[in-house]
């Protein structure tokens, strides 16, 4: 069964709402892969297989593969950019890859915001990262445009192919792409090499290191389609939609091409429900041409946060009587609008923006988020009933998006760089083109708490960023996230279409008095602060305790924000911040903290308390929730307060069987009795229309005696790239689960999965997330499991010293891959004597102009020994074969390309002295000409011979000096 695909598999979950699976079963097949397809004269391939990677050096060239900015010669970047080089000592990494969290914590304040990762201009040696990655392009893709495209990066780029400088790029949330074509070899073997320097920062938050997101391999023919140049529009019409399309066609070919472009709309099912072709057009060679066509779709299937159905548009461009290009834009139709009275509709109906914000990084994988894991995060959200996220302060990844159009997600999408200037439009200009045609993507954000925003410059950088969205979009309005509430609709905030407010909630209310008019949405609430599964302050620990009113930031806690915002109809809604927990910005301690704990949900993914106050009043489901936990050995006699969350109309607490009292539960609040610790049992009875319908209970545990083990998943896709969470809950002997326990858990996992990375949400933990074993904290711990790209099953087992261990198997099922770029390796032939392959010894680091940057990369020897014969090759530019070759006890000699290699074999080395030919290498001369006559004592010989060699230390006729080989891997 290959018919399903990873997407179809991401979407399932043991831990989906019962709502989310209902709605998925409704939709039917398959989504519509949220990327462009490939299809005749195109072909996205994925590129996030087989690198290689090593730490380079800010501060010096030598640990810094001898950058030094490399421009001299175009062509010429050196020798770490060539096949021949030896990449043996760097590091196998697949994409995405985050350097940082693979770093040791320092205790250096300066790095708080980093999360306690050593990266910046004081930590030189651990601020960059060299990437590697060798592909072969086929030889029939000559004429084709090749391009490689980054979806993020952080945060400064140097692109280099083929030994030929491409380009930088600046920014780390920014996705781009370098057309390489002139630099491509079609037909052989291709070396991208990828500077990453993460010395500079954008946030006050953890940012990741390194080629954080995917990198595609895209190939097309001269005319097509420009990137991200569809554009699907609907208007919703009573019983039908408009869809208004706008297609960019670039032609990169040698002579103005007749174009046209034929649009099909196809429906969830594939069927095709509209279509359209455009006259033909011709485009200049090097020109472009934008089509705009309308098709109607009648009785079109919207999409919502219910049922997610999504539409694609097939586009066919045809030149010279042929399909040149085919590209696939997946959409949706609906309507989006806000009312200034009323708050926001989706098609129509009032929806209240139950948003979290969230930053992009999770437990065990850093910024390096697999898309399963994106898919995991917005399951979680919607578990709490959160129905919109706000991408803060930057471009989320393409694939939240992909994510948030199947599960039912609105997006508030934020650029990083509020700024007129070329880079700041630019990056906009970016995010409204990707993301434009993503259903889920209900406004753009043009920034977060600039201060400039509240001056009149402000007011033209923000109304130049909104003509881009203008320009770009024209669908969607535009907001931003103030700091403070004080100049809604003042300066810049005038150029906003939906008036945002951080935090302030009186001036929103005076503002909405004052311009009644004016849509109010909250882009940044609540900031409440709890540590999962801690009740107490303890500012030594760095922990801060769960009831809800310890903000510690003096904003509203989670409940005064949501029923201020609940009985205001005008207010659409807002963000708390936020979703989940995220390293650096430690709050409200510094170190020993190494992350914030702002989060709804930890960094593992797993609820704090608040979590189910949310769930009561967001949600659809009777929640009955009680804590603290019932483990306060020492507090006998003393009082603790039992908080209920709750939905159902009223809630008896019990301990240990003995009644102390019911209450009536208020809309949008919570309940509290203070009880007088002792051990046993504390319960709540829930009740609803008099009959009680939940009982939820905390109890006093033995000590940890086992551990319980489950999987989000109980299948998932063997693509290399799915991820399953599994979490441990420790238990004692009654199978009671021990909140306060702490012990160290090892997980083993075997068959076709590996662990990558492993998390409990301790925001004070500074063991490494890149481990195989991980403390629990208040009971829990996680490991994030991938699958390999074999079907078979994944066990994980789970164990600590003196406990019980636990065990879980689920399957990885075989699924169509998606297009990606094979894994390239050198063969290392096996056999007897010397087979296998040798390089000479490394050239010296920094050897001049010709030893560091323009010279040989050196050789690889390829040697098959059967018997005395030798056979292989010897690859300097090309892999050239070896004549004559034999092999007699030591004694080794052969040929290649003209040169004759004798040598001798001396335990793990060869020496080999070469004869004849070019012997320098790339850029190598022979040995020079003898005057003939003899030398006058001033000035050159009559014959014209270059007196100053072979005289007076000069270059004399080379014998190049003997050549040592050694065993190689690579
Ligand atoms: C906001 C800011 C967020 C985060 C938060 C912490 O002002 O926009 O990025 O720093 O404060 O409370």
């Amino acid at each position: 069964m290959n018919d399903l695909t990873r997407r179809d598999l991401f979407k399932t979950s043991l831990a989906a709402p019962a709502v989310v699976v209902a709605a998925r079963e409704a939709q039917g097949p398959a989504a519509p892969p949220a990327t462009a397809a490939a299809g005749p004269g195109r072909e996205r391939l994925l590129l996030d297989f087989g690198w290689r990677f090593h730490l380079g050096h800010a501060a010096d060239a030598a640990q810094d593969f001898n950058f030094r900015g490399n421009f001299s010669k175009t062509g010429n970047f050196g020798p770490v950019s060539t096949l021949l080089f030896d990449d043996n000592d760097w590091k196998a990494v697949d994409l995405p890859h985050d350097w940082a969290i693979e770093l040791p914590f320092q205790n250096d304040p300066a790095l708080s915001s980093k999360g306690f990762y050593p990266l910046g201009r004081t930590y030189p040696a651990t601020s960059i990262g060299w990437y590697r990655r060798v592909f072969e392009l086929p030889a029939s893709d000559a004429g084709k445009r090749i391009t490689i495209e980054f979806d993020g990066a952080y945060r400064e780029a140097t692109v280099v192919f083929n030994g030929f400088y491409i380009g930088r790029h600046i920014g780390g949330y920014d996705p781009f792409s370098f057309d390489v074509t002139d630099f491509a070899s079609p037909g052989a073997k291709n070396v991208l090499l990828v500077r990453m320097d993460a010395t500079q920062s954008d946030g006050w938050f953890y940012e990741g290191a390194g080629i954080y997101r995917h990198v595609w391999l895209v190939k097309t023919n001269p005319v097509h389609v420009k990137k991200w140049g569809t554009f699907a529009r609907a208007e919703v019409r009573p019983g039908e939609a408009t869809v208004r399309i706008r297609t960019e066609v670039e032609n990169h070919g040698k002579r103005a091409e007749s174009t046209r472009v034929t649009s099909t709309i196809l429906d969830a099912a594939g069927r095709a429900v509209g279509k359209a072709a455009t006259a033909p057009a011709s485009i200049a060679e090097g020109g472009e041409h934008v089509y705009e066509q309308q098709v109607v779709v009648k009785a079109p299937a919207l999409w919502s946060l219910v049922e997610r159905n999504l539409y694609k548009v097939v586009t066919e461009v045809e030149a010279g009587g042929a399909v040149a290009d085919r590209y696939e834009t997946p959409f949706g139709i609906r309507t989006c609008a806000f009312d200034a009275e009323k708050g926001f509709f989706l098609n129509g109906k009032s929806v209240k923006l139950k948003g979290t914000c969230n930053h992009q990084d999770h437990a065990g994988v850093g910024a390096a988020v697999p898309d399963a894991v994106q898919y995991f995060r917005i399951r979680k959200l919607q578990e709490m009933g959160c129905n919109s996220l706000r991408t803060s302060h930057n471009p989320p990844t393409a694939e939240l998006l992909d994510a948030a159009d199947e599960l039912g997600m609105l997006v508030f999408d934020e650029t990083r760089m509020m700024s007129s200037n070329p880079e700041g439009l630019s990056q906009f200009e970016n995010l409204v083109r990707r993301d434009r045609n993503h259903p889920s993507v209900f406004m753009w954000s043009m920034g977060n708490e600039e201060g400039t925003a509240a001056t009149d410059k402000g007011l033209l950088i923000l109304t130049s960023m909104k003509a881009v969205s203008t320009q770009h979009d024209g669908s969607r309005l535009v907001s931003m996230a103030p700091n403070g509430g004080n100049n809604m609709g003042k300066f810049g905030f005038a150029a906003c279409d939906v008036q945002g407010y951080n935090y302030a909630d009186p001036q929103a209310d005076a503002f909405h008095k004052a311009n009644p008019k004016v849509p109010v949405m909250g882009t940044e609430q609540v900031s409440a602060v709890a540590t999962r599964g801690i009740y107490t302050m303890d500012p030594e620990q760095g922990f801060v305790g769960s009831y809800d009113p310890y903000t510690t930031t003096g904003r509203a806690s989670c409940e005064g924000w949501w029923s201020f915002c609940n009985a205001r109809p005008w207010l659409s809604g807002g963000f708390i911040w936020t979703g989940f927990d995220y390293r650096g910005e430690p709050s409200p301690y510094q170190w020993p903290n190494i992350g914030s704990q702002y989060g709804i949900i930890d960094m593992c993914g797993f609820p704090k308390d608040s979590f189910f106050y949310f769930q009561a009043w967001w949600g659809s489901k009777p929640v009955l929730h009680l804590f603290p936990h019932w483990n306060w050995p020492g507090l006998e006699g003393k009082e603790i307060a039992v908080w209920v969350y709750s939905n159902l109309d009223r809630v008896e607490l019990f301990l240990n069987g003995q009644s102390l009292g019911a209450k009536d539960m208020k809309k949008d609040s919570h309940l509290a009795w203070n009880v007088k610790y002792a051990p046993g049992a504390i319960e709540a009875r829930g009740y609803k229309d008099g009959k009680q319908v939940i009982t939820t209970t905390r109890e006093t545990t033995g000590p940890a005696a086992k551990l319980a083990l489950t999987a989000d998943r109980n299948e998932i896709s063997a693509d290399g790239e799915d991820v399953a969470m599994f979490a441990v809950e420790v238990r004692d002997s009654h199978d009671r689960y021990v909140a306060i326990a702490d012990n160290q858990v090892s997980f083993r996992v075997s068959g076709q999965g590996q662990a990558i990375g492993v998390g409990n949400g301790d925001p004070t933990s500074h063991e490494s997330d890149r481990a195989s074993s991980r403390k629990a904290f208040s009971g829990l711990c996680m490991a994030l499991v991938q699958s390999t790209k074999a079907a078979g099953a994944i066990t994980v087992e789970a164990s600590s010293p003196g406990l019980t261990p636990a065990s879980v198997t689920i399957s990885s099922r075989a699924v169509k891959l998606r297009p990606q770029s094979a894994v390239w390796e050198r063969a290392v032939p096996a056999g007897e004597g010397i087979t296998g392959l040798w390089r000479p010894a490394p050239v010296a680091a920094g050897a001049g102009f010709g030893g560091g940057f323009g010279g040989a990369a050196s050789q690889v020897f390829t040697f098959q020994q059967n018997g005395n014969a030798l056979a292989g090759t010897v690859e300097g530019d090309t892999p050239t074969p070896i004549e004559n070759g034999k092999v007699d006890g030591a004694g080794i000699s052969f040929s290649a390309a003209n040169v004759t290699y004798t040598g001798t074999l001396k335990g793990d080395t060869i020496e080999l002295q070469r004869t004849g030919g070019a012997m320098g290498g790339r850029g190598g001369r022979g040995a020079p000409a003898e005057p003939a006559g003899p030398r006058p004592a001033i000035g050159p010989p009559p014959d014209g011979t270059d007196p100053s060699r072979g005289v007076g230390g000069g270059r004399g006729p080379q014998t190049p000096a003997p050549m040592v080989l050694h065993r190689a891997k690579r």
